[in-house]
């Protein structure tokens, strides 16, 4: 099989390509190297993959790059490229958000309905559903995103399904919930407390701590979005949750105990688009896909502070 991996070397997106490698894909990625976070990182995260012959880069924006030329003999497409973080989705940024998670989603799926490319599977977002207290979270539940990226997810979203709808093209949306692990961007919650954990200073929390989030392991993200893209039924859309919901608070605890470190704790005002609580309904991602989370959160904490400590131990060769 010929993947398109849009976003291949942002976070999941240099984790998924490493899956569709190693069970024998051959992968095309796509990635602008936006300055969300340094380039050298983004490069370091598909080191692995850089040489290997089943895989090719290309380097540019979904916006302007040939793509009639890149789908040529690609069988599925999965589109993760987008501008991420709800928090400075507002402002001038948005303009970011628009023109990468919405214009640049809807070129593609325009080059896709002129390709032979049998199915695209979109990573959608909890952000979608909003500030709600109505949990777990149900893909039948109304969608009011609470942030301005929310609104470019959901649109995007709807986009993706009207090219099944009008065009046949079979399109899956899976909606992650906050997404962690190795190579987790730098500027996430377990990212940022892990660092300190590493490196000393302080962490910073966002009003009271107990806003709580469903996270989810990033080879548990993998796993369900390979299932969506072999068994997902075309047009509909599924949750990918890590299977337990805790606050801000529980996790620095947890963290505390993962790491033996002590955290110091500042803590400033809520900030606007965060929403107090996620978790996902995942029974039609168990029961369509086969989909069940694997990883515990005190599992993937440890696995992300293997990582890393093996990158400072690289640094000090
Ligand atoms: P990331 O920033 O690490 O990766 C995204 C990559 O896409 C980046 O490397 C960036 O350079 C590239 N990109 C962005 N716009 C592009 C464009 N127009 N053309 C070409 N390349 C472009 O982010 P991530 O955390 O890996 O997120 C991947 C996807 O998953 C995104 O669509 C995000 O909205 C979605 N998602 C992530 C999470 C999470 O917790 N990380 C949760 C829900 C949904
Ligand atoms: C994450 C991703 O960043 C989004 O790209 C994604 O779309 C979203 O998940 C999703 O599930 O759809 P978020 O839940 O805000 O967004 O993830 P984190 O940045 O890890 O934040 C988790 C919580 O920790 C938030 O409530 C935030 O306010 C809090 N936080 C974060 C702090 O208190 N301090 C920090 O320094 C960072």
């Amino acid at each position: 099989m010929r993947y398109l991996v849009t976003g291949c070397a942002g976070f999941v997106g240099s984790h998924l390509v490493e899956r569709l490698l190693a069970q024998g894909g051959e992968v095309i990625g796509v990635d602008a190297f936006l300055e969300n976070y340094p380039r050298e990182r983004k490069l370091s995260q598909i080191s692995g993959v850089l040489e290997q012959p089943s895989f090719r880069l290309v380097e540019g924006l979904l916006q302007e790059i040939d793509l009639e030329e890149i789908l040529e003999g690609i069988d599925q497409v999965f589109h993760l490229a987008a501008v991420p973080g709800v928090r400075p989705s507002w402002g001038k940024a948005f303009q970011d958000y628009a023109d990468n998670n919405l214009l640049a989603t809807q070129r593609l799926l325009e080059a896709c309905r002129e390709s032979g490319i049998q199915r695209l599977i979109y990573a959608s977002s909890s952000s979608v559903y909003g500030d709600t207290d109505r949990l777990p979270m149900h893909e039948d539940a109304l969608t009011l995103p609470f942030s301005p990226y929310g609104v470019t997810k959901l649109a995007a979203e709807h986009m993706v399904r009207l090219y099944y709808r009008n065009f046949g093209l079979e399109t899956v949306s899976v909606r992650y919930f906050t997404v962690y692990g190795s190579r987790q961007r730098p500027d996430m919650a377990i990212q940022r407390f892990l660092r300190v954990a590493a490196e000393g200073g302080s962490v910073t929390v966002f009003g009271d701590g107990e806003q709580s989030r469903d996270f989810t392991h990033v080879t548990d993200i993998a796993d369900a979005t390979l299932r969506a893209a072999a068994r997902g039924t075309p047009g509909r859309v599924y949750n990918v949750g890590g299977g337990s919901r805790v606050t801000v608070n529980e996790l620095l605890a947890l963290i505390e105990q993962v790491t033996g470190c002590r955290l110091s704790i500042e803590r400033t005002p809520a900030k606007p688009g965060d929403v107090r609580a996620t978790l996902a309904d995942c029974s039609s991602a168990q029961q369509d896909l086969g989909f069940t989370p694997r990883v515990s959160l005190k599992e993937g904490l440890e696995e992300q502070w293997a990582w890393l400590n093996s990158l400072a131990d690289k640094a000090g060769q």
